[in-house]
């Protein structure tokens, strides 16, 4: 099928899709494990004109299996380019530092992963690159933090773990019209609930070790690009001078098990989108939980912003206890559902963002970021929903 063609199709499709390969006409994607390539005279000479990705050089520059999995995200993100990285955390390194030079300032939501804020806190200071925290749900305080040297606004589409959904095109409007370039996270929503390259974002990051992968098994993470602002060539670019220096590339094996995700990924995340939220429904009227935040409540702050700009709440929700211990007893006693990191799996994870990935972060920073002790955030998973009730209601009666 001709590119255009399956751009042209809808998002299920296009997810599905995998053009067979030329070789073997396997319609499952070869593995190519190879770190390294042969070369002959003929391919030394394009290597030497500058041909790059059209030939295999070394696998930390690329890798067949990787440009495979990059062409499937390109169709579910809506992207003209994409780079895959190592990791999610790879994917905004790459990013960053890819973009910026000492001197140059971001703006960027309270509420980011807490890796990425201590990246934007701490690591880039070091190289003279200074941050402004403010919450980007309010255009006119992001307004007021942008200054000559703003380069990027960064923000998640759907943050973690207080669930706020910015709204996009006020962000979009006033980045553009000072040439700063637009950001976000698509990790907590997934191609699937968001496609912010759509909404006029120049560039997406995602953790695809969460639902794109979708089943807890690899690490990975890619850049996707759409933007009228920078070098229609920028992810090649930074492809060679940030992350072919930085050594971030795929490994080969977890690029094609991404690429295997992507093709169940809306049947998934569709199913766990319903169970969150019923779930989060369950939780509103519960004795003993005292707030819940899921974008499809209509007592969440950004529920109307939500409800414009995604089809889908997602699958992600958090509810509050009341304090950590509790919040630990709660965990610790659920049976069907897992106590552990990530998100994004077919299997229900819960845990305590205060104690688990928001640790390192100061406890009145945490706070100010809207990080209240009690909080336990969970990822729906596919197990039947009113299995996945009845095991927090049986950890939550122990209160
Ligand atoms: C929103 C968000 N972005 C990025 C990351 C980093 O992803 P990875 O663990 O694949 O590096 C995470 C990890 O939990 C995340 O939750």
């Amino acid at each position: 099928m001709k590119k255009e063609k399956r751009q042209s199709l809808n998002f299920d499709s296009r997810a599905v899709y995998c053009p067979p390969d030329e070789a073997t006409k396997s319609i499952s994607p070869p593995i190519i494990m190879s770190s390294s390539f042969q070369y002959d005279a003929e391919i030394f000479q394009r290597i030497i004109d500058g041909e790059r990705k059209s030939v295999n050089i070394y696998g930390r520059c690329g890798n067949p299996s990787e440009y495979q999995f990059e062409e499937q995200m390109m169709m579910i993100e809506g992207a003209d380019a994409c780079l895959a990285t190592a990791s999610g955390m790879a994917a905004i390194s790459v990013t960053l530092f890819g973009l910026l030079k000492s001197g140059d300032h971001i703006v960027c939501d309270w509420t980011t992963y807490s890796s990425t804020h201590e990246m934007l806190d701490h690591r880039l200071t070091d190289y003279n690159i200074e941050t402004t925290f403010v919450d980007t749900a309010n255009p006119d305080a992001v307004r007021a933090a942008i200054r000559d040297n703003t380069k990027i606004i960064y923000f998640e589409t759907i943050a973690n773990p207080s669930m706020k959904v910015a709204a996009i095109p006020p962000l979009v409007e006033m980045a553009h019209e000072r040439g700063i370039i637009v950001i976000c996270d698509n990790t907590f929503a997934s191609p699937y609930v968001m496609r912010p390259l759509e909404w006029g974002v120049d560039i997406v990051v995602e953790s695809a070790t969460k639902f794109i992968g979708g089943h807890s098994d690899v690490i990975g993470g890619a850049i996707c690009m759409k933007s009228e602002i920078l070098p229609k060539d920028f992810l090649e670019q930074i492809r060679w001078n940030t992350m072919v220096k930085l050594g971030a590339p795929i490994a080969p094996f977890n690029a094609w098990l991404l690429s295997r995700g992507i093709q169940t990924l809306s049947v998934r995340v569709e199913r766990q989108c319903q169970s969150a939220a019923i779930l989060a429904k369950h939780f509103e009227n519960h004795p003993t939980v005292e707030k819940v935040w899921y974008p499809g409540l209509a007592s969440h702050p950004q529920h109307d912003i939500a409800k414009a700009q995604m089809p889908k709440f997602g699958a992600m929700l958090t509810f509050d206890v009341g304090d950590g211990d509790r919040a630990l007893k709660v965990l610790d006693n659920l049976d069907l559902s897992c106590f552990s990191a990530s998100l994004g799996g077919v299997r229900t994870t819960t845990q305590i963002p205060a104690l688990m990935a928001f640790l390192d972060i100061p406890k009145q920073e945490r706070l100010e970021m809207g990080i209240s002790d009690g909080m336990i955030r969970v990822s729906a998973g596919l197990e039947d929903v009113e299995d996945l009730m009845a095991d927090f209601d049986a950890a939550l009666a122990l209160l």
